[in-house]
């Protein structure tokens, strides 16, 4: 028996009339604890073809019953909706609940399709539209910030009922209750996830959470941070130049972990001085540019993350091996038109400033300034702190038997690292350190990966499957499978070692074959 907790079991197997499975045009009798449900629609789909969304797969010919279930929290002014889809034939008796982007509560579409390939009953929801795309829903917002109650919908809110609608209209469906439940997602679907673990920790027994947008208050506006240092430093590289320092990073730091396969795999160890490429030239569109100390300042700037006038760190940067510019353009994007080139803000960091920090949507970003940033961050963590998604008690998910997979890739573009292993260390600290912590949590950094998937180094395969593993087999993994193809055509496969271990070369093998390394404390040698 999944582990559903007593009341969720009381909401799907008795407010919702157990009646013929398999049938989609029932009106399900739904209660969502706290909503009042608006509609609720079946429809029998046929032959549909899924869109993909980097780096999901396109799907095609898919049929399933597509349910869609509309809701508000009185006195919220609110509108939440929330669509479950449910494979005709071959269902494998779980339920995944899918996550987020941006200021995105839920993909659709494109994370349902894949979900319901393997056999899922899955849902994503639209969070109550703070977001349309991964940008603002100007009108979730007012000259007070957003709307409290959309809000709450985007930060904890939606995901909690999809939860319950999605179990409860699956059993309905299939006249049984699944027999796990489980949470996938990558950046908001990653902090979704963790919001889950941490507020509601019966709501899955499994959780998948990639490159986790969490410490939200700090991460957001962390973002603006390259822009407001090319704006203030009056000095925007072309991507081009991002890469000659990227491919100097990775000269200088590819063999500190005794292997050459052009990825930095031990940051922290990486003393990248971007200084050294000053005087020296780069081919860009056909030209030689010369490097200037400006230049190599900003790139500086961007690695050591948002500092305060006097040198104080205000939250981590990216990490050196950093691709600028990849599947999604990154923090530190430019755009360079017939020789000149201009810094672009990532929309989420650029709209956190405008409409939840200055809350006046007519505010020019371009005019912050680098005394203006330690303010920023204030109002940020004062305002939005409790919506950060960084508590780190997560107890009561252990003891309810949880277990939570989060990867992060090293070369994000977007989200730094370092903030999921600060939060990581938090844990630690309260729940007794590394080992008591990878009883039912284990993190991995990916080496060369960028924000949930691109970059130049092996992608997970399949996290969701080692967190299946996990809660149904009780195999706690180790390692996680990955794999990419480098940039000589070459198939490359790596498994990535559970943190804090590190993946260590045999110093003999073939480094694209997984079996040439083991997991370690450390990437020297064993004497
Ligand atoms: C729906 O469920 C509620 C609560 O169990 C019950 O009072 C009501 O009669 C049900 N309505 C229908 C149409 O079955
Ligand atoms: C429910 O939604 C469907 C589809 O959008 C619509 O046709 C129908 O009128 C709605 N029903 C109610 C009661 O709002
Ligand atoms: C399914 O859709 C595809 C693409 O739209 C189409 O080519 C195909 O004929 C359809 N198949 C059926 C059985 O309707
Ligand atoms: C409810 O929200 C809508 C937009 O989402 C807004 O136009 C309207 O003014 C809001 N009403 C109240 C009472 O807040
Ligand atoms: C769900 O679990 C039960 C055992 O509790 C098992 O008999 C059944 O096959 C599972 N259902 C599916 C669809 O896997
Ligand atoms: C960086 O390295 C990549 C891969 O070798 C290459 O395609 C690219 O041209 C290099 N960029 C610069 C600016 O040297
Ligand atoms: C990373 O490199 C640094 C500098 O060479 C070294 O001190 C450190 O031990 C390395 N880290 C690991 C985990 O081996
Ligand atoms: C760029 O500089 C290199 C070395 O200084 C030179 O060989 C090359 O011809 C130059 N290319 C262009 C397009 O100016
Ligand atoms: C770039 O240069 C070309 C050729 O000189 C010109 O036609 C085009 O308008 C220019 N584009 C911009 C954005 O300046
Ligand atoms: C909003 O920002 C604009 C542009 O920076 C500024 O002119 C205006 O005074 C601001 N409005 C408020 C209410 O602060
Ligand atoms: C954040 O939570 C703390 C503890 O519950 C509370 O004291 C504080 O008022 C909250 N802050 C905001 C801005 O809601
Ligand atoms: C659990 O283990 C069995 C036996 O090794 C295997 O057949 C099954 O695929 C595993 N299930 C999962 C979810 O990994």
């Amino acid at each position: 028996m999944a582990k559903l907790s007593g009341f969720i079991f009381a909401v799907a197997s008795l407010s919702i009339p157990a009646f013929a499975s398999q049938a989609c045009t029932s009106i399900y009798n739904l209660t969502v604890p706290g909503a009042e449900v608006l509609n609720i629609t079946s429809v029998l789909q046929s032959n549909v073809s899924t869109p993909a969304f980097p780096p999901g797969p396109t799907e095609g010919g898919l049929s399933f019953c597509d349910v869609t279930v509309v809701l508000t929290h009185p006195g919220e002014n609110d509108t939440v909706t929330t669509e479950v889809w449910l494979p005709l034939t071959g269902w494998n008796g779980r339920f995944q609940a899918t996550g987020g982007g941006g200021f995105l509560s839920g993909i659709g579409p494109a994370e349902l399709g894949p979900a319901i390939v393997q056999g899922y009953a899955a849902a994503s929801t639209d969070g109550g539209n703070i977001g349309l795309g991964i940008g603002i829903n100007p009108a979730a917002f007012t000259s007070d910030g957003p709307l409290p109650g959309i809000m709450a919908d985007y930060i904890y809110r939606s995901v909690h009922d999809m939860a319950v609608i999605g179990k409860a209209v699956t059993a309905s469906y299939y006249g049984k209750a699944p027999n796990y439940s489980y949470w996938n997602g990558c950046s908001t679907g990653g902090r979704q996830g963790l919001q889950a673990a941490q507020a509601y920790p019966d709501d899955f027994d499994g959780i998948m959470a990639a490159c986790p947008a969490i410490n939200l208050a700090e991460a957001l506006i962390a973002i603006e941070w390259p822009y407001i240092v090319m704006n203030n430093d009056k000095t925007a590289p072309s991507q081009c130049v991002f890469n000659a320092f990227l491919n100097a990073s990775i000269a200088q730091c590819d063999e500190l972990d005794g292997v050459k396969d052009g990825l930095i795999s031990n940051v922290t160890g990486c003393a990248f001085d971007p200084y050294q490429l000053v005087g020296t030239q780069v081919l860009c569109d056909g030209t030689n540019v010369t490097i200037s100390e400006a230049v190599a300042t900003v790139y500086r700037k961007i690695l050591d993350g948002p500092k305060s006038p006097s040198g104080d760190s205000l939250w981590p940067g990216l990490y050196v091996g950093v691709r600028t510019d990849d599947l999604y353009p990154g923090d530190a994007h430019t755009v360079t038109t017939n020789g000149t080139t201009v810094a672009v803000p990532f929309p989420v960091g650029d709209e956190w400033v405008t409409y939840f920090l200055e809350r006046n949507s007519s505010f020019d970003t371009h005019s912050i300034t680098y005394a203006d940033v330690p303010e920023l961050f204030a109002e940020s963590v004062s305002s939005y702190g409790n919506d950060s998604s960084n508590n780190p008690n997560l107890s009561p998910f252990q003891k309810a038997g949880g277990k939570l997979i989060v990867w992060h890739g090293l070369s994000d573009n977007l989200l730094p690292p370092a903030g999921t292993l600060r939060y990581r260390q938090k844990v630690e600290e309260l729940l007794g350190g590394t080992d008591a912590v990878n009883d039912f949590w284990r993190l991995f950094f990916v080496p060369g990966v960028s924000h949930c998937g691109g970059g130049y180094g092996p992608v997970p395969t399949d996290a969701l499957a080692a967190v299946v593993a996990w809660v149904e087999n009780g195999t706690a993994p180790d390692t996680l499978p990955a794999e990419y193809v480098n940039y000589s055509g070459a198939t490359v496969n790596h498994d990535i070692c559970k943190y804090p271990l590190v993946s260590r070369y045999d110093g003999k093998g073939d480094p694209k074959v997984a079996s040439s390394y083991t997991c370690a404390e450390s990437f020297e040698p064993a004497s």
